[in-house]
Protein backbone atom coordinates (compact mmCIF):
# COMPACT_ATOMS: atom_id res chain seq x y z
CA UNK A 1 0.00 0.00 0.00
CA UNK A 2 1.34 3.36 -0.61
CA UNK A 3 2.00 5.69 1.55
CA UNK A 4 0.16 9.25 1.79
CA UNK A 5 1.74 12.41 1.37
CA UNK A 6 2.48 14.59 4.96
CA UNK A 7 1.16 18.21 5.12
CA UNK A 8 3.93 20.15 5.92
CA UNK A 9 3.85 21.95 9.19
CA UNK A 10 3.75 24.74 7.85
CA UNK A 11 0.79 24.11 5.93
CA UNK A 12 -2.69 25.43 7.46
CA UNK A 13 -3.91 22.12 7.68
CA UNK A 14 -1.65 21.81 10.69
CA UNK A 15 -3.57 23.02 13.59
CA UNK A 16 -2.32 24.93 16.87
CA UNK A 17 -4.51 24.27 18.95
CA UNK A 18 -5.39 20.26 19.91
CA UNK A 19 -7.75 18.85 22.64
CA UNK A 20 -6.95 15.81 24.62
CA UNK A 21 -10.03 14.00 26.45
CA UNK A 22 -8.34 11.75 29.28
CA UNK A 23 -5.47 13.46 31.11
CA UNK A 24 -4.03 10.16 32.75
CA UNK A 25 -0.81 8.32 31.43
CA UNK A 26 -1.66 8.61 27.97
CA UNK A 27 -3.33 12.17 27.45
CA UNK A 28 -0.47 13.71 29.80
CA UNK A 29 2.43 11.77 27.38
CA UNK A 30 0.23 12.75 24.35
CA UNK A 31 0.20 16.47 25.91
CA UNK A 32 3.70 16.74 26.70
CA UNK A 33 4.78 15.56 22.91
CA UNK A 34 2.92 18.53 21.34
CA UNK A 35 3.93 21.08 23.68
CA UNK A 36 7.75 20.34 22.73
CA UNK A 37 6.08 20.41 19.43
CA UNK A 38 5.00 24.21 19.47
CA UNK A 39 0.85 22.86 19.55
CA UNK A 40 -1.14 24.51 22.48
CA UNK A 41 -3.38 21.97 24.57
CA UNK A 42 -6.69 21.87 25.95
CA UNK A 43 -6.82 18.93 28.03
CA UNK A 44 -9.90 17.20 29.93
CA UNK A 45 -10.32 14.31 32.58
CA UNK A 46 -13.40 13.72 34.92
CA UNK A 47 -12.34 16.44 37.04
CA UNK A 48 -13.34 19.90 37.19
CA UNK A 49 -10.20 22.09 35.82
CA UNK A 50 -9.07 23.33 39.10
CA UNK A 51 -8.68 19.98 40.81
CA UNK A 52 -6.77 19.08 37.32
CA UNK A 53 -3.94 21.93 37.29
CA UNK A 54 -1.97 20.52 39.88
CA UNK A 55 -1.54 16.96 38.11
CA UNK A 56 -0.94 18.95 34.90
CA UNK A 57 1.77 21.50 37.07
CA UNK A 58 3.63 17.90 37.22
CA UNK A 59 2.38 15.35 34.20
CA UNK A 60 2.24 17.99 31.09
CA UNK A 61 3.04 21.84 32.53
CA UNK A 62 1.63 24.44 29.33
CA UNK A 63 -1.60 22.03 29.13
CA UNK A 64 -4.14 23.90 30.12
CA UNK A 65 -7.10 22.62 32.05
CA UNK A 66 -10.65 22.45 30.82
CA UNK A 67 -14.19 21.28 31.60
CA UNK A 68 -14.84 18.01 29.13
CA UNK A 69 -17.75 19.67 27.68
CA UNK A 70 -15.08 22.56 26.47
CA UNK A 71 -12.33 19.92 25.40
CA UNK A 72 -12.57 20.69 21.57
CA UNK A 73 -13.77 24.25 21.78
CA UNK A 74 -10.20 25.88 20.79
CA UNK A 75 -9.76 23.06 18.49
CA UNK A 76 -12.69 23.43 16.49
CA UNK A 77 -12.05 27.60 16.02
CA UNK A 78 -9.58 26.45 13.57
CA UNK A 79 -9.82 25.64 9.68
CA UNK A 80 -9.41 21.48 10.89
CA UNK A 81 -9.59 20.92 13.76
CA UNK A 82 -7.51 17.80 15.83
CA UNK A 83 -9.03 16.44 19.21
CA UNK A 84 -7.72 13.14 20.79
CA UNK A 85 -9.29 10.84 22.59
CA UNK A 86 -7.37 9.22 25.81
CA UNK A 87 -10.02 7.76 27.97
CA UNK A 88 -10.25 4.07 28.54
CA UNK A 89 -12.66 2.40 26.46
CA UNK A 90 -13.89 0.77 28.96
CA UNK A 91 -15.15 4.74 30.42
CA UNK A 92 -16.65 5.40 27.11
CA UNK A 93 -20.14 5.12 27.67
CA UNK A 94 -19.36 8.13 29.88
CA UNK A 95 -18.23 10.36 27.48
CA UNK A 96 -21.23 12.38 25.28
CA UNK A 97 -21.77 11.11 21.53
CA UNK A 98 -21.55 14.41 20.46
CA UNK A 99 -17.97 15.65 22.12
CA UNK A 100 -15.69 16.18 19.12
CA UNK A 101 -18.78 17.06 16.78
CA UNK A 102 -17.37 18.82 13.29
CA UNK A 103 -13.69 17.59 14.05
CA UNK A 104 -10.55 14.86 13.13
CA UNK A 105 -10.76 12.66 16.00
CA UNK A 106 -7.54 10.78 16.64
CA UNK A 107 -8.79 7.13 18.44
CA UNK A 108 -5.88 6.74 21.06
CA UNK A 109 -6.94 4.00 23.23
CA UNK A 110 -7.01 0.17 23.59
CA UNK A 111 -9.40 -2.41 24.44
CA UNK A 112 -7.98 -4.57 27.40
CA UNK A 113 -8.63 -8.11 28.60
CA UNK A 114 -9.57 -6.49 32.03
CA UNK A 115 -11.87 -3.99 31.02
CA UNK A 116 -15.44 -4.96 31.03
CA UNK A 117 -16.19 -2.59 27.75
CA UNK A 118 -19.74 -1.56 26.72
CA UNK A 119 -21.55 -3.84 24.72
CA UNK A 120 -21.37 -1.96 21.79
CA UNK A 121 -17.44 -2.61 21.91
CA UNK A 122 -17.64 -6.09 22.98
CA UNK A 123 -19.47 -6.79 20.39
CA UNK A 124 -16.21 -5.63 18.14
CA UNK A 125 -13.86 -7.65 20.08
CA UNK A 126 -16.03 -10.95 19.92
CA UNK A 127 -16.28 -10.48 16.16
CA UNK A 128 -12.64 -9.34 15.95
CA UNK A 129 -12.86 -6.19 14.16
CA UNK A 130 -11.40 -3.15 15.14
CA UNK A 131 -12.24 -1.30 17.98
CA UNK A 132 -11.54 1.91 15.69
CA UNK A 133 -14.66 1.25 13.70
CA UNK A 134 -17.02 0.69 16.68
CA UNK A 135 -15.69 3.60 18.06
CA UNK A 136 -16.08 5.83 14.98
CA UNK A 137 -20.03 4.74 14.87
CA UNK A 138 -20.23 6.14 18.92
CA UNK A 139 -18.93 9.31 17.66
CA UNK A 140 -20.67 10.02 14.39
CA UNK A 141 -20.21 13.76 14.08
CA UNK A 142 -16.11 13.04 14.49
CA UNK A 143 -13.96 11.82 11.48
CA UNK A 144 -12.15 9.02 13.16
CA UNK A 145 -8.43 8.12 12.70
CA UNK A 146 -6.55 5.68 14.62
CA UNK A 147 -2.91 6.72 16.01
CA UNK A 148 -0.95 7.21 18.71
CA UNK A 149 -2.41 4.00 20.57
CA UNK A 150 0.43 1.77 19.69
CA UNK A 151 3.33 3.64 21.69
CA UNK A 152 3.62 3.24 25.28
CA UNK A 153 3.28 6.90 27.20
CA UNK A 154 6.78 6.28 28.18
CA UNK A 155 8.26 6.41 24.92
CA UNK A 156 6.63 9.65 24.26
CA UNK A 157 9.77 11.46 26.20
CA UNK A 158 12.13 9.69 23.83
CA UNK A 159 11.02 11.12 20.69
CA UNK A 160 13.53 12.51 18.64
CA UNK A 161 12.65 15.11 16.54
CA UNK A 162 15.79 16.80 15.22
CA UNK A 163 16.61 13.17 13.44
CA UNK A 164 15.48 12.92 10.23
CA UNK A 165 12.69 11.94 9.02
CA UNK A 166 14.14 7.92 8.10
CA UNK A 167 16.08 7.41 11.06
CA UNK A 168 12.92 8.34 13.50
CA UNK A 169 10.46 5.72 15.33
CA UNK A 170 7.58 4.72 12.83
CA UNK A 171 4.01 5.87 14.21
CA UNK A 172 1.30 4.42 11.96
CA UNK A 173 -2.29 6.20 11.41
CA UNK A 174 -5.48 4.44 9.77
CA UNK A 175 -8.39 6.38 8.44
CA UNK A 176 -11.35 6.33 5.76
CA UNK A 177 -10.53 9.97 4.50
CA UNK A 178 -7.08 10.68 3.22
CA UNK A 179 -7.28 14.39 4.18
CA UNK A 180 -7.49 13.80 7.93
CA UNK A 181 -5.38 10.96 7.80
CA UNK A 182 -2.91 13.17 6.25
CA UNK A 183 -3.49 16.03 8.85
CA UNK A 184 -3.08 13.47 11.69
CA UNK A 185 -0.08 12.66 9.68
CA UNK A 186 1.70 16.08 9.80
CA UNK A 187 0.83 16.20 13.50
CA UNK A 188 2.54 12.78 14.34
CA UNK A 189 5.61 14.38 11.95
CA UNK A 190 5.63 17.62 14.04
CA UNK A 191 5.81 15.48 17.33
CA UNK A 192 8.80 13.44 15.76
CA UNK A 193 7.46 10.41 14.35
CA UNK A 194 8.13 9.11 11.14
CA UNK A 195 4.19 8.86 10.30
CA UNK A 196 3.39 5.93 7.98
CA UNK A 197 -0.45 5.33 6.67
CA UNK A 198 -2.04 2.31 7.95
CA UNK A 199 -5.07 2.71 5.01
CA UNK A 200 -8.64 2.65 5.92
CA UNK A 201 -9.72 2.57 9.80
CA UNK A 202 -10.83 -1.23 9.15
CA UNK A 203 -6.91 -1.67 8.91
CA UNK A 204 -6.04 -0.51 12.13
CA UNK A 205 -6.65 -3.87 13.91
CA UNK A 206 -2.76 -4.88 13.39
CA UNK A 207 -2.20 -1.33 15.56
CA UNK A 208 -4.13 -2.90 18.64
CA UNK A 209 -2.45 -4.70 21.51
CA UNK A 210 -2.47 -8.38 20.40
CA UNK A 211 -1.30 -6.52 17.04
CA UNK A 212 2.61 -6.71 15.20
CA UNK A 213 2.99 -3.33 15.94
CA UNK A 214 2.23 -2.81 19.38
CA UNK A 215 4.79 -1.24 21.96
CA UNK A 216 7.44 -1.90 19.61
CA UNK A 217 9.70 0.34 18.35
CA UNK A 218 9.80 -0.13 14.60
CA UNK A 219 10.73 1.88 11.52
CA UNK A 220 8.76 2.81 8.61
CA UNK A 221 10.13 -0.57 6.72
CA UNK A 222 8.77 -2.88 8.79
CA UNK A 223 4.96 -1.27 9.80
CA UNK A 224 5.14 -1.33 5.55
CA UNK A 225 6.01 -5.06 5.60
CA UNK A 226 2.88 -6.05 8.24
CA UNK A 227 0.71 -3.71 6.00
CA UNK A 228 1.55 -6.50 3.03
N1 LIG B 1 -0.76 4.25 29.16
C1 LIG B 1 -0.21 4.12 27.94
O1 LIG B 1 1.01 3.85 27.78
C2 LIG B 1 -1.07 4.30 26.72
C3 LIG B 1 -0.47 4.62 25.49
C4 LIG B 1 -1.28 4.78 24.36
C5 LIG B 1 -2.66 4.62 24.48
N2 LIG B 1 -3.23 4.31 25.69
C6 LIG B 1 -4.68 4.14 25.79
O2 LIG B 1 -5.24 5.38 26.25
C7 LIG B 1 -6.40 5.12 27.05
C8 LIG B 1 -6.20 5.79 28.42
O3 LIG B 1 -5.13 5.11 29.05
P1 LIG B 1 -4.33 5.74 30.30
O4 LIG B 1 -3.20 4.83 30.55
O5 LIG B 1 -4.07 7.19 30.07
O6 LIG B 1 -5.44 5.61 31.47
P2 LIG B 1 -5.43 6.34 32.88
O7 LIG B 1 -4.04 6.68 33.28
O8 LIG B 1 -6.26 5.49 33.77
O9 LIG B 1 -6.19 7.74 32.61
C9 LIG B 1 -7.53 7.77 32.18
C10 LIG B 1 -7.97 9.21 32.03
O10 LIG B 1 -9.28 9.21 31.44
C11 LIG B 1 -10.09 10.14 32.16
N3 LIG B 1 -11.49 9.79 32.01
C12 LIG B 1 -12.13 8.66 32.41
N4 LIG B 1 -13.44 8.74 32.07
C13 LIG B 1 -13.60 9.95 31.47
C14 LIG B 1 -14.71 10.62 30.92
N5 LIG B 1 -15.92 10.07 30.90
N6 LIG B 1 -14.54 11.87 30.41
C15 LIG B 1 -13.32 12.46 30.44
N7 LIG B 1 -12.21 11.85 30.92
C16 LIG B 1 -12.36 10.62 31.44
C17 LIG B 1 -9.58 10.06 33.58
O11 LIG B 1 -9.96 11.25 34.24
P3 LIG B 1 -9.96 11.39 35.86
O12 LIG B 1 -8.64 10.89 36.34
O13 LIG B 1 -10.18 12.84 36.07
O14 LIG B 1 -11.09 10.52 36.33
C18 LIG B 1 -8.08 9.98 33.35
O15 LIG B 1 -7.56 11.27 33.15
C19 LIG B 1 -6.53 3.59 27.15
O16 LIG B 1 -7.45 3.12 26.20
C20 LIG B 1 -5.12 3.10 26.81
O17 LIG B 1 -5.07 1.81 26.27
C21 LIG B 1 -2.45 4.17 26.80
Amino acid sequence: MSDLAVDSPDSPNCPGVVGILGAGRAGTAFARALLRAGYEVDIAGTRPPKALRHHLRIYAPGAQAVDADDVAARAREQERAVVILAVPQEDLDEVEADWADGCVMVDATNAWHHEILPDWLQRAVDTDQPTSTAIAARFPGARTVKALNHIAHADFDDIRPELPRDQRRAAGAAGDVDADRGMVMAMLDRMGFDPVSMGPLGASRIMEPDGPLFDRRLRREDLLRRLR
